[in-house]
């Protein structure tokens, strides 16, 4: 729980105000058990006399990027699957994950950590299980003897159009070993503790997407695999290859590395349809 020293406290209400749990009784500066350690009375203090459960306070700096800079950085954002020959530095990708004490999470629950998978071996690896688990379950589903019961509880599936797409990933595979890695040196995997409950797959993306605008103004690219996640993401059996501690699962996955492409033009897509109500 974050420390209030009345000390220094003018009792200007600020950090009651915002505190999302409603967790604060300023009169004795007691937080109750409701506090969901999000820090927003930390942050809000004017007179910094509230103090963090993890770290210290840390002044707010000017931030310089206009909405024109981000607008900038998002039309040059793409996913890369084209990649150097050159390895991502160790300490880089610690601070691509250390930047992640910034992203929220639902209720503030924090569940996920990261795995940084950056050995060409392991690489490889995850590339190949990946493939193998996809094959298989595309070979399952589309059986016949299995098909007919799928249809039954999912009537919309397009099983013939299941039955191309296994073709053309055992052709792609044929002519690509890394089919799904993209050749990138490192990997990201977002995981946590099974849940039915949390909102740890909407987590896992949010922090992804921080870590590719952060990887991004780095001079890296990413690409989210979500194959890797389809594959992976509700069986653990290969996850201890990778370091994931039994009972968590992959809920994002995305690969890191330099561009060896550079893009001139921003893509040609539509924005969003939009309901005013
Ligand atoms: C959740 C998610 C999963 C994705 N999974 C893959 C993947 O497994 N392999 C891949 O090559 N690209 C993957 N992508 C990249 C998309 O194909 C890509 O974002 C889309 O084609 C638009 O291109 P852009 O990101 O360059 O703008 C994924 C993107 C998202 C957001
Ligand atoms: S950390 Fe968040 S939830 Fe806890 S007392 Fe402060 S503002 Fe409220
Ligand atoms: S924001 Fe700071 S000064 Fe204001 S009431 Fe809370 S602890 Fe006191």
């Amino acid at each position: 729980m974050p420390i209030i020293d009345l000390n220094n406290c003018t009792r200007c209400l600020k950090c009651v105000k915002d505190c999302p749990a409603f967790a604060i009784t300023i009169e004795t500066g007691v937080i109750s058990k409701n506090c969901i350690h999000c820090g927003h009375c930390v942050a809000i203090c004017p007179e910094a006399t509230v103090f963090p459960d993890h770290g210290e306070i840390v002044p707010l700096r000017p931030n310089p990027v206009t909405a024109e800079d981000f607008s900038l950085l998002s039309a040059g954002l793409r996913s890369c699957r084209n990649y150097q020959l050159k390895e991502v530095p160790e300490e880089m990708l610690l601070q691509l994950v250390a930047n992640l004490r910034h992203a929220p999470s639902a209720s503030n629950t924090r569940q996920l950590e990261v795995a940084i998978v950056h050995t060409p071996e392991k690489v490889q690896l995850l590339n190949h299980l990946t493939e193998e688990s996809l094959i298989a379950l595309f070979s399952l589903v589309t059986s016949p003897f299995v098909s007919p019961f799928i249809k039954l509880f999912s009537p919309k599936l397009d099983i013939q159009k299941l039955r191309r797409y296994k073709k053309s990933f055992i052709r792609r595979r044929k002519e690509n070993t890394s089919m799904i890695c993209h050749h990138a040196p490192a990997l990201l995997l977002f995981h946590g503790p099974v849940s039915k409950t949390g909102m740890l797959e909407a987590d896992a993306n949010i922090w992804a997407t921080y870590t590719t605008l952060y990887a991004h103004s780095m001079g890296l690219a990413t690409c989210f695999i979500g194959f890797i996640v389809k594959a992976f993401g509700k069986s653990g059996k290969h996850n201890h290859h990778f370091g994931i501690p039994p009972g968590n699962r992959i809920y994002a996955s995305l690969v890191v590395g330099y561009p060896k492409v550079k893009y001139k033009q921003e893509c040609s897509r539509e924005s969003p349809a939009v309901t005013m109500v």
